[in-house]
């Protein structure tokens, strides 16, 4: 049962943004002003007005903790665990959930492993050796932040264009390559993966995208200025089809610091 005070305690700006749910918004406020709450008090509120099932919800954060406390604030809300809001997570954890469930459209079975930073320098330092690369010349810490950054762009190895003065990304393209490679061999992923795959397998499967735009009635993304090229890409698949009931949360205080702002609907 939602509590009925739910809307207590929020100033007129933040009531604004709750109750307005038909139509595109953009929440721009500074820092600790409750956007956060606006957010979580609203996915109560949807749910409540019955405007969408908990699973036609789409709430992106970018940590984990974020995430865990956007579930407890809404739980807390709808007085019941959030459990149907099962797509209320973070980029990875909402991308690693659709890539099992289309894992073989990326070459994996759903089973796959998830490899953590140590595992990736292992990999590349396996790779450094029989390739004859000396990682004192060449670290692996430095491969693995190109390839997150083309991965960040969205470039499978094939698609990735050197600038051929560009030494450096010369010679680690064809170690991108074999790592590729070597994760699917593996049926591994590391964490860039699980958003270039889903983006890639959207961009490639019309029919598996569609399922998700039809199903998404609402997408609420807090702190959208800390997306990068590919989670916005990866945003844009929804946006296009829902954009009338996207919500965007952003902290102005990381564009214009010092001074002070109050909630504001756009
Ligand atoms: N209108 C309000 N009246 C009283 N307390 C409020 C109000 N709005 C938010 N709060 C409280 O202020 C604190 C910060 O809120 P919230 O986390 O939603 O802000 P935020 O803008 O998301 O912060 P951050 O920038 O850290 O992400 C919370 O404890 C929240 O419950
Ligand atoms: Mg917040």
């Amino acid at each position: 049962m939602l509590k009925s005070d739910f809307l207590n305690n929020l100033n007129d700006a933040q009531k604004e943004a709750i109750l307005h749910l038909d139509g595109p918004l953009l929440i721009v406020a500074g820092a600790g002003s409750g956007k956060t709450k606006v957010l979580t008090t609203r996915i109560a509120n949807i749910i409540h007005k019955k405007k969408a099932y908990p699973n036609q919800i789409l709430a992106v954060t970018f940590t984990n903790k974020a995430a865990k406390e956007m579930q407890i604030r809404v739980s807390k809300i709808l007085g019941s665990n959030a459990t149907g809001l099962s797509w209320l997570g973070t980029f990875h954890s909402i991308c690693a959930k659709l890539l099992r469930k289309h894992a073989s459209a990326a070459g994996l079975n759903s089973n796959f492993t998830i490899i953590d930073t140590d595992d990736q320098v292992r990999l590349i330092k396996n790779i450094c050796k029989a390739e004859n690369i000396d990682v004192k010349q060449l670290a692996p810490k430095f491969i693995l932040a190109i390839i997150d950054r083309w991965k960040n762009k969205g470039l499978y190895p094939d698609e990735v264009i050197i600038n051929s003065k560009d030494i450096f990304e010369k010679n680690i393209l064809p170690i991108y390559k074999i790592y590729q490679k070597k994760l699917i061999d593996l049926n591994s992923c590391d964490f860039g993966d699980l958003i270039l795959h889903t983006v890639k397998i959207f961009e490639k499967n019309p029919d598996i995208k569609d399922i998700y735009s039809r199903n998404f009635k609402y997408i609420l993304v807090d702190e959208y200025q800390d997306t990068n090229f590919i989670q916005s890409k990866w945003l844009i698949f929804w946006l296009q089809r829902v954009k009338i009931f996207a919500v965007l949360v952003m902290t102005i205080s990381q564009f214009i610091v010092g001074e002070e702002l109050k909630l504001k609907i756009f």
